[in-house]
């Protein structure tokens, strides 16, 4: 551990400082050694050095001197030079300035260099056999309605085709778990959500359904298409200048949770969807994606719960999925071979 000292005369200093240390005085370090690009001490050991002298909480020293370590490494890898950093910090302000409430600019980049991907798989590591998980995005709102399984999520009159979704929640020995609570979200046949509408404070499109005891359940509503992030800003931008596209693949996201299990949040793709290889924000996992099939009979919409003169589209689309819980034990399992793995 360095030597802690405090500053040598905290009298020599302007008026900016003075005020301060009328309630604290900084902590000041000699400095033994000169650090240049090229030699055996660098700036990076540097930085990383005072860090490891005056950063108190262990995991914070990880984060920030990992963070210097690989953005320095970036810099000398590139020959990063001033005119191409100014233009970057250019673009990250811009990014703050064109933020707002609805539009974080910050967690689109996160989303489309497949950082958030990569954490939320990082935070979620799934045992072998369950449902892969994916970032909930941004139109996850916890209040939805409760609603019973089998009932329409669609109020009348929703853009789009008539779809009819079942399945069943299972543990990872292949039971039916009883308890089990499926939050469903997803946008009409416009790509659009709820929250999305101007002026719009009528509930669509999404629900919380309590399964049955034995895991299964159902819901009558509309088939998802694909629909654009936003692309009006700095991130929109990167996205063209790298020759990529903002719209997402259609999908319905699903946030499961069950007393004992690990709680599941991820989303399915139907397989017919243009956009599933370019996926922006890299959500799409090959074992999320479905094959939605049509119906075409009368009869069994009504089995399904449409009523009379209901499907005017002359077919239902109907999708299954069975989604697999880890309980909460085997994660922790899970958790601790990962770790002996990485020592
Ligand atoms: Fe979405």
């Amino acid at each position: 551990m360095a030597s802690e000292k405090q500053m040598k005369d905290p009298l020599r200093v302007g008026v900016a400082i003075r005020a301060q240390l009328q309630h604290e005085i900084p902590k000041d370090l000699p400095l033994e050694k000169d650090f240049r690009e090229g030699t055996a001490y660098t700036i990076t050991d540097h930085v990383i050095e005072l860090h490891k002298s005056l950063v108190k909480d262990p995991r914070n020293l990880e984060l920030i001197n990992a963070l210097v370590s690989h953005l320095h490494t970036f810099a000398r890898e590139t020959s990063l030079n001033h005119a191409e950093w100014t233009k970057v910090v250019e673009f990250l302000t811009r990014a703050g300035k064109e933020s707002t409430d609805y539009k974080n600019e910050f967690v689109i980049l996160s989303d489309i260099l497949g950082l958030s991907a990569l954490v939320d798989e990082l935070t979620h590591p799934k045992p072998l056999g369950c449902t892969d998980s994916c970032e909930p995005g941004p139109f996850y709102y916890p209040n939805a309605p409760e609603i019973p399984s089998g009932s329409s999520l669609a109020k009348p009159g929703t853009t789009g085709e008539p779809m009819f979704f079942y399945g069943t929640v299972r543990n990872t020995k292949g039971q039916g778990i009883r308890g089990a609570k499926v939050d469903v979200w997803q946008a009409d046949g416009d790509g659009i959500y709820d929250v999305q509408y101007p002026d719009s404070k009528e509930v669509n499109d999404r629900g919380k359904i309590l399964a049955n005891p034995d895991g299964t359940f159902s819901y009558r509503g509309i088939l998802p298409t694909a629909y654009p992030i936003p692309s009006d800003g700095p991130s929109g931008d990167l996205l063209r200048a790298l020759g990529r596209h903002p719209h997402r693949a259609a999908h319905i996201h699903f946030m499961l949770t069950a007393p004992g299990y690990d709680d599941l949040t991820t989303a399915l793709y139907p397989s017919h969807s243009p956009f599933l290889g370019t996926d922006p924000v890299f959500a799409t996992k090959k074992s999320l994606i479905c094959q939605v099939v049509e119906e075409r009979d009368p009869k069994r919409w009504k089995e399904m719960g449409f009523k009379d003169g209901e499907v005017s589209t002359g077919r239902v689309w109907v999708w299954n999925f069975d989604f697999i819980l880890a309980s909460v034990e085997e994660v922790k399992q899970f958790g601790r071979g990962r770790t002996k793995a990485k020592l």
